[in-house]
């Protein structure tokens, strides 16, 4: 993990070793300038940007010689627009100077939350995953970020920058694995240990817990491995909670599509099909880091979903711990199985709020492309989602719970079936209507309230690096939960 101290002051330094200046480049009406500071130096003054393709476009990077110092340069598009575009251009720069000891950022910037973005996204994006190369390809140096500003940071403005790069690295860490070195005992006993450090309680119930307590689900989907499944219940009770959140991710450590074969093609980055359980406990974790006064409670569900003679089979009928009987027409929808257990869980404790999320969908990425998140649930607790989500710059859209939807999984035996083979319509709002079945219901008898994220998108971006996302895991939505705890924890009520 890298760790870099990041500041600010009013004057640029006269001159630090192992340095590098970055210079804001704007783009106003096609043609790039300097801005802020850069445009009165005498000695950038006489640059001509067009003729070194210096571009003001939004995140474009360069660095040139200028006399005997090399300096770098940031385009902001017009101007930094809102802390989301901080933090896309502190990972744009994060990226481009990470071979720079000291970082010298001489951008104008409105206000201290549009710095904490940027520095956020510069601090996030310093993550590699190189556990498994014998060599280092081209090791982070960065070490200091100071930007010339007059504003200033508080210390808990700075803790949660450190809080936030902990996690998702924790987050990415865990979802690249691959599958064969992290299996479901393997994940529970890793998050174990970390949950210590946060100093939350974690209980983890192994195969004969879950027989006992009714997770049908998740049995069924963990019976064809050899490496079985967990379910793992994460607790942070702060002295004065003034509202209950639970939690509940998909964690399938890997997913074959069971004796519904995927082919070789739709089976390949199914390992990071235990992003949802990864993201929950993080989350968590991150919350509990920040003593925020809400009380959480994360059912990870975790399961290997494997063929073999054990597996089960297309047709089985498993009956839920709430007494509902489901049908299992396709093993590949396995998400919404285990993820039933972990909803009925939830739902005992009737939180103020459940929030579930899981890699669920293809049909996410049919709909919806690499980077939006598809919410779904009810008006209330979609618009706290997508607040809290605003707030943290990550993408979700609200999609449909169609009633007339709910027709494609009645079953001819049982009370559901798991998918309609051969009718894909609507895929990610089926698989919404599915887990909506097992959310309970309070004291009168309304359900209780619950949002649904599909993150099928956003958990893994297998194109290039852009603003501060890395390839391969993400680390997606885990701000988000933790803005979610920043909602409740200010919602007057
Ligand atoms: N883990 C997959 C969903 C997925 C697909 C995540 C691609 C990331 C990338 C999930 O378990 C699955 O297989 N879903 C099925 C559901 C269908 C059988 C109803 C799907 O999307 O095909
Ligand atoms: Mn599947
Ligand atoms: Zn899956």
């Amino acid at each position: 993990m890298t760790s870099i101290t990041f500041k600010t002051s009013k004057t640029a330094p006269k001159s630090i070793s192992d340095s590098i200046t970055v210079y804001a480049v704007s783009a106003f009406e096609k043609e790039s300038k300097l801005v802020g500071t850069a445009a009165k130096k005498s000695e950038l003054k006489a640059l001509n940007l067009k003729a070194v393709q210096i571009s003001g476009a939004s995140e474009a990077t360069n660095r040139i010689p200028v006399g005997k110092q090399v300096v770098g340069f940031i385009g902001l598009g017009e101007e930094i627009e809102n802390s989301a575009h901080a933090r896309e251009i502190g990972g744009a720069i994060g990226r481009a100077f990470a071979d720079t000891k000291n970082l010298i950022i001489d951008i104008p910037i409105k206000n201290s939350d549009m710095i904490q973005a940027l520095f956020e996204g510069i601090a996030i994006v310093q993550y590699e995953y190189n556990l498994y190369k014998s060599s280092e390809s081209k090791p982070k140096q960065l070490k200091t970020v100071l930007l010339v500003s007059g504003q200033t940071l508080s210390k808990a403005q700075l803790e949660r920058i450190k809080i936030y790069s902990e996690v998702l690295d924790a987050t990415r860490d865990l979802v690249n694995a691959p599958a064969n070195d992290l299996y479901p005992s393997k994940m529970a006993e890793i998050v174990r240990s970390q949950g210590k450090i946060a100093n939350v309680k974690v209980e983890i119930w192994d195969e004969k817990r879950l027989t006992k307590e009714k997770c049908t689900g998740i049995l069924s989907v963990g019976k064809g491995s050899v490496r079985p499944p967990r379910l793992v219940k994460i607790t942070y009770t702060p002295p004065k909670a003034k509202a209950s959140l639970a939690l509940v991710g998909k964690g399938i450590t890997f997913d074959t599509g069971g004796i519904s074969l995927k082919p070789a093609t739709g089976i390949l980055g199914m390992k990071y099909d235990m992003a949802g359980a990864a993201t929950v406990a993080q989350a968590t974790f991150a919350i509990a880091k920040l003593k925020l006064p809400v009380a959480v409670t994360a059912f990870m569900c975790i399961a290997e979903n494997m063929p073999s003679g054990s597996a089960t089979r297309p047709n089985d009928v498993i009956t839920f711990r709430n007494g509902k009987s489901v049908e299992v027409t396709n093993t590949d929808a396995e998400g919404r199985l285990v993820m039933a257990d972990g909803l009925v869980l939830a739902s005992e404790m009737k939180p103020d709020l459940i929030i579930d999320i899981a890699t669920l969908t293809g049909a996410a990425r049919v709909a919806l492309g690499n980077r939006y998140t598809g919410l779904m649930g009810d008006d209330d607790s979609v618009e706290l989602v997508k607040k809290a989500a605003g707030a943290s710059g990550e993408l979700v859209w609200h999609m449909p719970l169609p009633e007339e939807l709910r027709e494609l999984i009645k079953s001819d035996i049982a009370d559901l079936m798991n998918s309609r083979v051969g009718n894909p319509s609507g895929g990610m709002l089926v698989g919404g209507l599915f887990l909506q079945e097992f959310v309970g219901s309070d004291k009168n008898k309304k359900r209780l309230n619950w949002a649904h994220l599909d993150f099928a998108t956003a958990a893994n971006n297998d194109l290039a690096p852009y603003g501060y996302t890395v390839k391969g895991a993400t680390g997606a939505m885990v701000r988000t939960l933790v803005s979610v705890a920043d909602e409740l924890a200010t919602k007057k009520k």
